[in-house]
């Protein structure tokens, strides 16, 4: 692919990654993901980030369709992590800029993965401003956002918003705008990623927001390092509500069931607890963690308020794919969910025990008390679990109307 042209003399240089499922090493990326680099052409050139490695040579390939590499006077570096730092020593070595821009805990991060290197670094913090000549680049640390070294370049003749990762999502597209897509592709996979990656920041973000708005940062283009860029106002308007609405964890009248089975008692427990929901108004997902990846799982819960879970005992513990989910889930932090544990036992129960020990972990009350069955579920047990579905309806709905009021 070319280079293209996002704005008068700004251009996209980053490469599509159809490939890649693994982002990141913990979370998945069904489509595929982007590397987004941008070259700003002025009196003096800035290049705005790199790629991961392996695909710096698509991104030198065409930066030299825009000028040589050597006239790119800036190289900036807005967050370390190796998606938008691998090609670095490759940019670096063909560029050999007058200065490689990053913030204070950047150039930790730059000598951490780097060793001590003979590269012009030149440390920037919130609200100092580089010239390029005709525009400007303010420099708006966005530590956590989504490591602390991380930060955004404002260039505020363009109105453009260089926002790392933030606002990013995991789409392989030739599409680079988020208006060439289906707005509900894009609302899930700008979901998908928040709630995977930027989730345990969510204070952060929420600080970020309030700082663009009490800044009257006028953003045009908003241009994430992953993804596609909103050019329209409309879409960088929504972006940016959208990101609010996250942060905020507002609990939703939705529930999530999640389980592994050994000889499906478990999962029959599961199900029946699903009917027992959904025949109480309460919209209910259901994933069996054998099929379903715990990044899947998060994605699911952002748009729910009752996390279920289910595991037999298994070697006095629960079974290790439940104990992954939780402690990934754990991890990023979810807030205002309530919580439910379930499972069968043979010989010795301590599952549910166990389950709840992992949800009072994420501050997630169990309104009613855990159900645990011996060997198999008969019918008085499933007819319980339908029980408890119905009595779990009544609580979300009440725990949804205490958090709106
Ligand atoms: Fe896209 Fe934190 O890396």
């Amino acid at each position: 692919m070319q280079p293209l042209s996002i704005a008068n003399d700004v251009f996209w240089l980053g490469d599509i990654d159809f490939e890649s499922r693994d982002f990141h090493g913990y979370s998945r990326s069904p489509l595929g993901t982007t590397y987004n680099a941008y070259l700003i052409k002025d009196e003096k050139n800035a290049l705005f980030d790199t790629v991961k490695e392996g695909h710096g040579p698509i991104l030198l390939e065409k930066l030299r369709q825009v000028l040589p590499p050597e006239k790119v006077d800036y190289i900036v570096v807005n967050h370390l992590e190796p998606d938008h730092s691998g090609a670095l020593p490759l940019l670096m070595e063909a560029c050999r800029p007058e200065a490689l821009i990053c913030s204070p805990l950047g150039k930790k991060s730059l000598e951490g993965h780097f060793g001590s290197r003979d590269w012009p670094v030149r440390v920037v913090t919130s609200g100092e401003t580089l010239s390029l000549g005709g525009r400007s680049v303010r420099f708006i640390e966005a530590r956590m956002l989504h490591w602390p070294d991380s930060m955004f370049s404002y260039i505020p003749e363009e109105k453009l918003l260089i926002s790392n990762d933030a606002f990013g999502q995991n789409i392989a597209s030739t599409a680079r705008f988020a208006d060439e897509v289906e707005p509900a592709l894009l609302r899930k996979s700008l979901s998908e990623y928040y709630h995977n990656i930027i989730l345990p920041y969510s204070a952060q973000v929420l600080k970020i927001l309030d700082a663009i708005a009490g800044q009257g940062l006028s953003v045009e283009i908003l241009a994430p390092d992953h993804g596609l860029i909103f050019r329209r106002p409309q879409d960088v308007a929504s972006t940016l509500e959208a990101y609010r609405d996250f942060a905020l964890q507002r609990p939703r009248k939705r529930a999530l069931i999640i389980y592994d089975t050994m000889w499906r008692s478990t999962e029959r427990m599961a199900h029946a607890l699903c009917r027992g929901l959904a025949d109480n108004g309460v919209e209910t997902v259901v994933l069996n963690l054998k099929q379903n990846h715990h990044s899947a799982v998060m994605t699911e819960l952002a748009a729910c308020g009752l996390l279920a879970v289910g595991s037999p005992t298994h070697n006095n513990g629960i079974l290790p794919l439940v104990a992954a989910s939780l402690t990934y889930l754990k991890g990023l932090r979810p807030k205002n969910r309530i919580g439910a544990a379930f499972g069968s036992y043979g010989w010795s129960g301590e599952n549910t025990k166990i389950l709840g020990e992992y949800l009072s972990a994420m501050d997630m009350p169990q309104p009613v008390d855990p159900l645990k069955c011996p060997f198999v579920p008969d019918a008085a047990v499933l007819n319980a679990c339908e029980a408890m579905g119905a009595s779990l309806a009544a609580a979300l709905e009440k725990h949804c109307a205490a958090a709106c009021s």
